[in-house]
């Protein structure tokens, strides 16, 4: 018999949030920090520091990127310096680009890769000393991940290799009792799809069965209680309007 992990949204957790900066990544980190948990802000820009400021509390910013071995050894050593341990960990740092199988330069696939999937692996390995018994990962997924749009091989190939590491993680490192999961928003308004043209938008907005895009704090809310489920593991989210059930 295998002893349950004392529940852990209890407490006061540690959180370490990738592309924090802006978008979901920020109101995911908001949103712990205003539940009383402790977030540590991850994005390049050097003004990660002071966006974690504004969120009071003890939240604080270190600029990284997950695409840097360097970087994401020191961010190990500064979260063992000042925290001594993580219990959550949330990989959402991500990079869309796009372009058909012709056209798409291997520059792209080598930066959304890397971004997407090699970024997070490493920066598992990276804190896994430090999380504890009852610790979660949440892995930020795409619909794009599990359907075919054209335009998008980099992009969904990126997401469904962090699908496939979600399940493998989460059967590798249930022995330490540490639950592994995939939350995917659909169609969030962020700055990431503020680009995408009024055309395609009312094309996808047609597609969710809710009608509507989503809100970065919808995505956030649901990430707060995946991380703190104690017997969800493996487990793929959907967070998208009903989207997936439409395509
Ligand atoms: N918005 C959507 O509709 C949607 C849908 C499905 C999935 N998602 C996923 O949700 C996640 C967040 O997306 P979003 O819409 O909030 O995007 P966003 O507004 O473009 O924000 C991306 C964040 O990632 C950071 N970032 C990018 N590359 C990084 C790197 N190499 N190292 C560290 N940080 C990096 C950015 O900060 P800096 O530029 O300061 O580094 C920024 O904070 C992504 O994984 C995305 O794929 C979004």
């Amino acid at each position: 018999m295998v002893d349950q992990p004392a529940r852990t949204d209890r407490v006061q957790r540690r959180w370490l949030v990738t592309g924090a900066s802006r978008g979901i990544g920020h109101a995911i980190a908001r949103l712990a920090s205003e539940r009383g948990d402790r977030v540590c802000l991850v994005g390049r820009s050097a003004d990660v520091a002071d966006i974690a400021a504004t969120l009071g509390g003890d939240a604080i910013g270190i600029s990284a990127d997950v695409t840097c071995a360097e970087d994401l050894a020191r961010l190990a050593g500064e979260i063992e310096t000042r925290w001594g341990g993580l219990d959550v960990l949330v990989n959402n740092a991500g990079l869309h680009r796009g372009g058909t199988i012709d056209r798409v330069a291997n520059e792209d696939w080598d930066a959304t890769l890397a971004t997407n999937l090699t970024g997070p692996m490493r920066l598992i390995r990276a804190m896994l000393p430090q999380i504890p018994a009852g610790g979660a990962v949440v892995n930020i997924g795409a619909v794009v991940g599990f359907r075919g749009f054209p335009g998008d091989s980099c992009y969904g190939a990126s997401k469904a290799g962090l699908a496939g590491l979600t399940q493998v993680l989460a059967a590798e490192l249930a022995r330490r009792q540490v639950r592994v999961n995939m939350v995917v928003p659909g169609f969030v308004m962020t700055e990431m799809t503020a680009t995408v043209s009024e055309r395609a938008r009312k094309t996808i907005v047609n597609r969710i069965p809710l009608q509507r895009m989503g809100q970065p704090e919808e995505i956030a809310d649901v990430c707060w209680w995946v991380a703190g489920s104690t017997y969800m593991t493996g487990s793929v989210i959907f967070t998208d309007g009903g989207l997936m059930c439409n395509l």
